[in-house]
């Protein structure tokens, strides 16, 4: 993404591969990775986490808009605070899915809240017209994240990855109403 979109507080950019250590304090976590499979499995070290990145970085120019995934960095120290990602959910991979992760030490700073917001705010300009959330049923954060982003509940469903989720909506006319 060129040039990296930017609030106050945060920017979303795409990742480096030297963002490794910094990314396993996300994906590393095990208090993130059980809520992230089977999507994603937890990464076991930095060198995988690398792999990951470098995966990730070669995918990114091959998908279609707005597909990929994005560093989430606060701009005060640089520090990469969470992993954001845009993707086709299975098995149809007609439904685009927004999905977040904030390294568990930076929870309650509505950082997931910003980022998404300005992640929405650009995917909204990459001809798509809405945007889905899931998340499993105890999975509390989350689903307060996607109310505060101003998405809308639509309904639970086993159909994505097998497992019973809750899915969130938002459309262009929703994010209109929520403060930027
Ligand atoms: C889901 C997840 C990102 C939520 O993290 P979070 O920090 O709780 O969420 P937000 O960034 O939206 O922060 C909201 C909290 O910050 C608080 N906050 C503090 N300062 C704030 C500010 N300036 N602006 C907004 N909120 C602020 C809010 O009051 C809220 O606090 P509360 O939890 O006590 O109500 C995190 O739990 C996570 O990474 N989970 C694992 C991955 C996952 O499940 N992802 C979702 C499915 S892909």
């Amino acid at each position: 993404m060129d040039p990296a979109l930017r609030s106050d507080r945060l920017l979303v950019r795409d990742w480096t591969v030297d963002d490794a250590e910094e990314a396993f304090a996300i994906y590393g976590s095990a208090e993130i990775a059980k809520w992230l499979a089977p999507a994603m499995q937890q990464v076991p070290d930095p060198i995988a986490m690398r792999s990951v990145l470098e995966a990730w970085i070669e995918d990114q120019p091959n998908l279609i808009p707005p597909s990929g995934h994005w560093a989430l960095v606060r701009r005060a120290d640089e520090v990469v605070v969470g992993g954001l990602a845009l993707r086709l959910l299975p098995p149809h991979e007609e439904d685009v899915e927004i999905a977040w992760q904030i390294r568990p030490d930076e929870w309650g700073r509505g950082y997931a809240t910003e980022g998404c917001r300005l992640l929405m705010r650009w995917a909204f300009t990459q001809d798509i017209d809405e945007l889905f959330a899931v998340a499993r049923t105890n999975n509390t954060r989350a689903i307060a994240t996607a109310r505060h982003i101003g998405m809308e509940w639509v309904g639970e469903t086993t159909k994505y990855y097998g497992l019973r989720l809750q899915v969130f909506r938002i459309r262009p006319a929703d994010l209109d109403s929520v403060p930027s």
